[in-house]
Order: structure tokens, then sequence, then C-alpha cells
């Protein structure tokens, strides 16, 4: 195997995962991480075959992932960053919106990266400064810049509690100035489809394996993406993701000033 890897070398990765989370949705084993993140005995073999395949061909390499390195660090000059079903609740009640994300990063940033969906058999892949496909043809972001017109994704985290006033407060707000919106329940997804113009923006807050692959694809195909906020001095933001944002282009500010609106509105509410 070469020094570098290659986008072909993931993309047969996220197929022959896909393979192995189809087979396994026939005998699913259901457990619940901490008491409420659900993860399934496919989460753990997916992660365990694209782990070993990475490690065998760039023994060097380190890996972050969600289900068997979620605590590794980050900071290493060859770094992949996979999440090996992306949509687990979605794969565990039998939703096709579900994928297997793997980026890999050279020096802190994003290089290659691939989004599989198996079951609708949907491929979305970039490689930094080349450009974003799905299944092989290129992909543009939208050219939306009417809000009102704006189709919104966003998502929810497994554990609620002390966030859902914020959830609720950027909700009302962008419901009640944008077209309309969706909860898909896959982030990786949600931003791939932000890439390929299906929907016009996506914010939410998320672990870098449920976004890492699909930022690139995201600014590769044309889109903006960054954060409601600005993320610490001494983040990598192409890892934080705390308040990601990824609109069409002309969506971005107009956007990030609405979700900000909302948050001021709560905390003035909130002070009475
Ligand atoms: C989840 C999905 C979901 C998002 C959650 C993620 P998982 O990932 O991306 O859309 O709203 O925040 O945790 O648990 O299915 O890998
Ligand atoms: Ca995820
Ligand atoms: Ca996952």
């Amino acid at each position: 195997m070469s020094a570098q890897p290659t986008l072909g070398f993931i993309r047969k990765l996220a197929i022959a995962a896909g393979e192995i989370i189809v087979s396994e949705r026939n005998k699913l084993d259901i457990q619940f991480k901490g008491g409420h993140e659900l993860v399934t005995q496919a989460d753990i073999a997916a992660d365990r075959v694209i782990r070993e395949s990475i490690l065998a061909a760039f023994p060097q390499h380190h890996i972050l992932s969600e289900e068997l390195a979620p605590d590794a660090a980050t900071d290493h000059r060859h770094l992949w960053v996979i999440d090996p079903i992306d949509g687990t609740v979605n794969y565990a009640h039998l939703h096709p919106q579900v994928a297997i994300s793997i980026a890999y990063y050279h020096k802190g940033q994003a290089r290659l990266a691939v989004v599989h969906n198996p079951f609708l058999q949907e491929t979305f892949c970039a490689e930094q400064g080349a450009g974003a496909w799905l299944n092989q043809q290129p992909i543009h972001c939208s050219e939306q810049h009417e809000l009102k017109r704006a189709l919104v994704a966003t998502g929810f985290p497994y554990q609620k509690d002390g966030v859902l006033p914020q959830l609720m407060s950027r909700l009302n707000t962008v419901l009640s100035h944008c077209a309309d919106m969706r909860r898909l329940g896959s982030a990786a997804l949600d931003i791939c489809w932000v890439a390929c113009g299906r929907l016009d923006a996506y914010y939410e807050t998320v672990k870098p394996w449920d976004f890492a692959a699909a930022q690139l694809i995201a600014r590769e195909a044309g889109a903006s993406s960054g954060h409601i906020y600005p993320p610490p001095q001494d983040a990598n933001p192409q890892l934080w993701g705390e308040d990601l944002l990824i609109t069409a282009p002309a969506l971005y500010e107009p956007l990030q000033a609405l979700l900000q609106q909302a948050d001021k509105y709560l905390l003035s509410s909130q002070q009475g």
C-alpha cells in the first residue's frame, strides 16, 4: 500500500462496511450507551472493520472513531475520523437515512472524505481542492439566497437536559423565517444533502465524527461551512462541532445572524 491514502481506498472501505451494516440489520442487537444513547452490534462491527483495514494499510496513522476510540487525541499528522453508523436511531428503526462516514485529515486539514448510504446506494466523496461527487457525478450546493425560501435541517442531541430551551428557541426562530425544516436523523447526510442542493442549510451541535467527512464534501461543493459563534482560538475549526453551520453561500450570514438573535431573545426572556 502506498504512503498516501486515496479516495478509491476509502470508498471501498465504506462500501464494505455498508455491506456489513445492511446484513447485520436482520439480527439487530440494541443496547443503550450511558442509559439513553442507542448503539447496535453493527456500529461496533463496522467500526472494527474500518479500523483494522486502515491500520493494516497505514500502521502509523491514528484514528478517532465513535465506538472504539472516541477519546483519541486529534493532533496527529495523519488522522482518520470515523462514524461507523451515522443515523443509528434511523438504522434501528429501519429507516433508510443512514451513513458510514470516513474522513482522512493530514496536518489538521480534512483531505479526503466519503459518506456512504448503503440503503439508498448513494456515495458522497470529496478531495480537498478537487471537488465533490455523488456516485461519481460532480455536485454543487443550491443557489438559494432568500431565507424565506430556504429548507433548513437540524438535529437534536440524545441528552437534552439543559439545552431544550435553546433548541426550541432556535427552532421557533428558524421556522418563522425560513420555508420549512427537516430532522432527517443523520448529521453526515444532512450536510451532504446541503452539498448536493437537496437542502439549503444545516445547523446543529455535533461530535467531530458526525461532520468531519461531510464538511469537506460540502465545502468542495461550494457551500459555506463555519459556526454560529467562532470556535475557541486553540481549537481546530475542522474538528469543532459546537454550533456548526453549513449553508448555501448567500444564506450563511443571514442564518448565522438569525440563530444568534434566537439566543439573545432566549437570554433576555430568561432574565425577565
Ligand atoms: C447522530 C446523528 C443525528 C444527530 C445526533 C448524532 P449517531 O449520530 O447524526 O442526526 O442529530 O446529534 O449524534 O448517534 O446516529 O451516530
Ligand atoms: Ca453520528
Ligand atoms: Ca454513530
